[in-house]
């Protein structure tokens, strides 16, 4: 079921990147953004949810927004995708994992040092002063009445009474500079990069399977539909991550021993 290449590339990799997008939570439970039926930004307004003037003109939407995501995240558990992933980072010399998503859930399957391109869900800041606010921690006998999406006000900040803001990185903003350079440079480096569900939509991260590309990476992507990568991969695997990615690691580990 899986090209000869594919197995011998994993095998042989040296330096891997994993670019991971919402597709990898999907089988977790997480609404991705732009599936057809479900995706977030099919049902909610991008404009007045991910951008810093959205917020300006109504926190208490917003906060209580990203409140009722943080609060699904917290309920969810990885899939055998993320711990897939994470196994992987243990079969080879080097792995670098990018992801788009703002939930955990690659650090609570095991992987770590997870370059967070989008910022997180769980890390919070003063808008006026940047401080980092701490979210109180969740009984988790109350995470369901966290169900819906409700108006909250958002804190405010300890230091300088600015309101807090989700640390998400929304439209219009740059990205963390640390972690941008950190996720350019391992993509200009890796001998393989491999593409786990993400539509390639949003840029700058879109680049960097052509960064990855142009360097001589092997690219593979998984995802069940057409992307703008379909072209650049050379191999596409159609279909769930949390179903190809443990199946192709099982016969490289079984082919290994
Ligand atoms: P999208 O919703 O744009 O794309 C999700 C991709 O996952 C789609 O191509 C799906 O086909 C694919 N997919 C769905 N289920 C899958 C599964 N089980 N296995 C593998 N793939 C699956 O999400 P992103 O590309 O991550 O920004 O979106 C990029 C950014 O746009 C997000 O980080 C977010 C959003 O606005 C911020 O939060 C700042």
């Amino acid at each position: 079921m899986f090209p000869e290449k594919l197995i011998n590339t994993l095998q042989q990799a040296q330096d891997i990147v994993v670019l991971t997008g919402a597709g990898v939570s999907a089988e977790s439970g997480i609404p991705t953004f732009r599936d057809a039926l479900t995706g977030l930004w099919q049902r909610y307004d991008v404009n007045q949810l991910a951008c810093e003037d959205g917020f300006l003109s109504d926190p208490a939407l917003v906060w209580g927004w990203y409140e009722w995501r943080r609060h699904r995240v917290l309920k969810a558990k990885p899939n055998p995708a993320h711990l897939t992933i994470a196994k992987l980072a243990k079969q080879v010399p080097k792995l670098t994992l990018i992801t788009q998503n703002v939930d955990d859930l690659h650090e609570r399957a095991g992987s770590h040092e997870v370059l967070h391109l989008h910022g997180s869900l769980h890390q919070p800041r003063c808008i006026a002063c940047e401080s980092l606010y701490y979210l109180p921690s969740i009984d988790m006998m109350q995470l369901t009445t966290a169900d819906q999406e409700c108006r909250i006000n958002p804190p405010r900040c300890s230091l300088c009474g600015g309101l807090i803001r989700p640390g998400v990185v929304w439209f219009g903003e740059a990205l963390p500079t640390k972690i941008w350079n950190q996720a350019v440079q391992a993509s200009l480096q890796c001998d393989l990069m491999l593409i786990v569900g993400t539509s390639g939509l949003v840029w700058p991260a879109a680049d960097l399977p052509y960064q990855a590309e142009k360097t001589g990476s092997f690219v593979v992507q998984i995802n069940p539909t057409l992307t703008s990568f379909n072209s650049i991969a050379q191999i596409n695997l159609a279909g769930k991550a949390g179903e190809l990615l443990p199946q192709a690691l099982s016969i490289c580990i079984s082919r290994k021993q």
